[in-house]
Formats: C-alpha cells, structure tokens, sequence
C-alpha cells in the first residue's frame, strides 16, 4: 500500500505517490477531466482525473462521487500555484468508502434553524471548519501564556452546593439526597486554588439558566479563569491586556488560511496590542448620556451601551468602578470610594461585548461576612470560602474570559452559536 498522507502534509510530498482517506466537497468535470475538490478535515485539496490516463473503472468509480462521498484516493502531489492550497494530486487510483445519497447541506443559501439541526453535519463545511480551528488556536494560545507566566492549571469542581454568580440563573440537580448546581463560575474554588499556589487557572465549561435569548448567550459556555495571589486591581489589568494581546497575536500568525476562510478583517486584529484603553464606570455614563442615551448612575449597561462605548475605540476597553450594588458579592470596594468596586468588565471591539470580567476580591473576613448577609447567602454553605479569609488573608484578583464570545470577536461572527461544536441555546438541545 502506498504512503498516507494528511492533506495538510502533502508539501512534504511533491513528486511523490500518496493515499488519502477524504470526502467530496465537490466536483466539475469537462468531459475527459473530472476535478474532485477533496476535504480530509485538515485542509482541502483537488483531485485531477485524467480520463485517457486511468482505467475504465477508475473513471466511472470518480463519476459516481457525489457531495460528501468517503473515499481514499491515490496519486500523486504537484505543485500547483494557481490552486488555493498551492498542490494537486494526479489521481491513479480511488477507492470508494461510500457513495452518499441526499445530503442535506447542499452549495445553496440554507436557514439558520435548518443548519442547526443539522449541526453534526455543518461542522464539516469550510467556514464552520475555521472556526472550531481558531477556537481550539485561541484555547493553545491561552494555555501557552498562562503555561509560560507561572500559573498552575487547577480544575475547579462543576457539580457544587452552592451559586457564585448569583441565584437567579443557576441549573440545579439532584446529588443523590442534597440539592446541587451545575457551576456557573469555577472562581470561589480557584481562590482557595491561589491560596495554595499563588497564580492558578481554570479552563472548563460552566451553565448559566439564563432565559435571555441575545447573540451573545449560551447555557453552556467554557470559561478561562485565572486567579492570582498577591495582586491587586491594576496588576490584574496589566495580565488581562497582555494575555488578550498574545491570543490575538498568536491567531493572527498561526491561522492565516482560516481567518481567510471565516472573511475577518485581519487589519482590525492587527491593532490589538496592550496597553487598552480604560475608562471608569461614572466617564462611561457621562459618556451614553452626552450621546442621548438614557441610562442614570446604578444601572448597568446593556448590549447598546456596550457597543457605543467600544465604537470610540480601535481596541478592547476595560470599564473600571461599577457600583458595589449591581456586582457580585465578592468584589472589594474601593477604599476611596465604598460605593464602587475595584473591578473591570472588558469590552471587545467592533460590538462584540463584554468578553472579561474581573475584579479584586473582598480580603476582609469581617466585610465578607457582611456582604453574605446583605446578599442572603448562608454561612453554613460558603464556611469553606470564609476560611480562606480567616487562615492567611492577602489581597487577590482575578478574572473570566468567555471563550465563546472571543472566538466571535476574533472570527467576526455576529452570533456565538457557531463558536462552539454543539451549541446549548434557550431553546435547543439537539443535536
Ligand atoms: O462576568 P462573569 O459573569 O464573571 C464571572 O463569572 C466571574 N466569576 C469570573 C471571575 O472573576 N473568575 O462571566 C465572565 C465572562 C463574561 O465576560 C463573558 O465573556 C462570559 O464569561 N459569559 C458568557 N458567555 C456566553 N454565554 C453566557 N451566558 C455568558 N455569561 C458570561
Ligand atoms: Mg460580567
């Protein structure tokens, strides 16, 4: 049997006969030359069949590929420049796998529903492709900056007893006799993970029930949350710029034919390089009310106010000091300013939205408690949480990247359903 090789690989094999097991993405013919364009999920490549150079059998087994046929295919790698990928084959011999009948997802215009009951098929096509490529690009990316910056990888628990973003959206299970929930943030746990080596992270899915359906919501989404001690507010800003920086950067040079492929605007990625900008929540509703919105000082915003915020800028913009009431429970106040937190919401570019949230976390034990009480959380349940604060307090920051919503900035998608393989929506859970 002749060599295999990946479509991605054939430039190691110019001039040489290879075999590779693919799909039929499509197919011309001009009578005596069929082009079989030829996918194997690593890159695409077309297939030239010579009717006066293969047998009779050969030729009418390539005239029976329809869209979406498996075969392995045999022959042999040239050069090509004018192709896209820059290689053809001469194909010498096919084998048919199966010939596929009907497939649904044919060159034409479809729906958006209809594509999504058809997920585990649309994955296979060339923009659906891209994206889970840079996604799975951003995630090495994020893993090499924290792997290369002395965090250590921890996984926080996703079945827990308790909520650590708020109440009103949790999933809850039953854990045999107990009542549980599905986590909604891996954080409360990653403090205790700090406490024990100093700068952690956490990449894994979190569940959210919320009840909003926006361009920007998922009920199952993947969160990068890293947690450092010893570091306040402003050193956790400097991370986040730099660790956005070398994300983006780091697409920008290792998926060039995707970005292509998904139509980005490479030149606006191109800009995103640290310091961002900042602005603090009372600048920002000074600035939505001098531009006729009408929002007041205690509301927070919402996806408009957001996108006017980002349109001043050319790259992600943190928002600093919002109003103790509308965070979360943890955050630490401002001690100029006690009705403010020392937190920051970072807000991508071009209208994608809030993609972090971070803040430094309360290290007063007595302020904790108290703050549990306002928010109406048991004692009993977060004793653990409190501990960290009454055995060797520090101040400590940290944040949450929403994969999904980066994967939209970066792949210029205006929804974030197809940033993730099998998306949970509002209202689907099928496929
Ligand atoms: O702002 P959030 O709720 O922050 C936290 O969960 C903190 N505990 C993180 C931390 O400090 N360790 O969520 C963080 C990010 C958001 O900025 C957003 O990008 C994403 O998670 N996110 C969602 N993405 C998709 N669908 C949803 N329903 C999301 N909710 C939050
Ligand atoms: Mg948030």
């Amino acid at each position: 049997m002749t060599k295999k090789s990946a479509i991605r690989q054939v430039h190691q094999h110019v001039g040489e006969t290879v075999t590779i097991g693919a799909w039929i993405n499509n197919k011309r013919s001009s009578g005596k030359i069929q082009f079989l364009q030829l996918r194997d999920g690593t890159g695409y490549i077309q297939g030239v069949v010579v009717k006066s150079e293969v047998s009779e059998q050969i030729w009418n087994d390539a005239k029976s590929l329809t869209q979406e046929s498996s075969l392995y295919v045999t022959g042999v790698i040239r050069e090509e420049p004018r192709s896209q990928s820059g290689y053809e084959m001469t194909v010498t011999n096919i084998e048919v796998i199966h010939l596929t009948e009907n497939y649904p997802i044919t060159p034409k215009e479809h729906g958006v529903d209809f594509l999504m009951d058809h997920r585990h098929l649309w994955l296979r096509s060339q923009k659906q492709r891209a994206v889970m490529v840079i996604r799975a690009e951003i995630i090495r990316a994020v893993q090499e900056y924290f792997d290369t910056n002395g965090f250590t990888l921890v996984d926080p628990p996703i079945l827990t007893p308790t909520s650590a973003e708020g109440t009103t959206n949790l999933f809850h299970t039953k854990y045999f006799d107990e009542d549980a929930y599905l986590t909604q943030s891996g954080q409360l746990y990653m403090e205790a993970a700090a406490m024990a080596l100093g700068k952690v992270y956490s990449f894994g899915p979190t569940f959210r029930a919320e009840k909003s359906k926006t361009r920007r919501h998922l009920i199952e989404f993947w969160m990068i949350e890293p947690e450092m001690a010893f570091t306040d507010h402003e050193e956790s800003l400097i991370v986040q710029e730099q660790f956005i920086s070398h994300v983006v950067q780091s697409v920008l040079k290792n998926c060039r034919m995707e970005l292509e492929a998904v139509g980005r605007d490479i030149s606006k990625l191109e800009n995103i390089q640290a310091p961002f900008p900042r602005i603090s929540y009372d600048e920002a509703i000074s600035f939505l009310q001098s531009e006729g919105h009408e929002i007041s000082w205690g509301e927070d915003f919402g996806a408009p106010h957001e996108t006017a915020i980002a349109e001043k800028y050319e790259k992600p913009v943190f928002i600093t000091h919002y109003p103790a009431e509308i965070k979360s429970f943890y955050m630490k106040p401002d001690p100029n300013r006690p009705d403010v937190v020392l937190c920051a919401d970072m807000i991508a570019p071009e209208g994608y939205g809030e993609i972090i949230g971070g803040s430094q976390r309360i290290d007063d034990p007595k302020l904790l408690e108290e703050r549990f009480a306002e928010h109406g959380l048991s004692m009993e349940t977060y004793q653990w949480y409190m501990d960290l604060r009454t055995y060797g307090t520090v101040p400590h920051s940290g944040f949450g990247l929403g994969l999904e919503r980066t994967v939209a900035w970066i792949c210029g998608l205006d929804h974030v359903r197809e940033t993730i393989p099998f998306p949970r929506t509002l209202y689907r859970l099928y496929p």
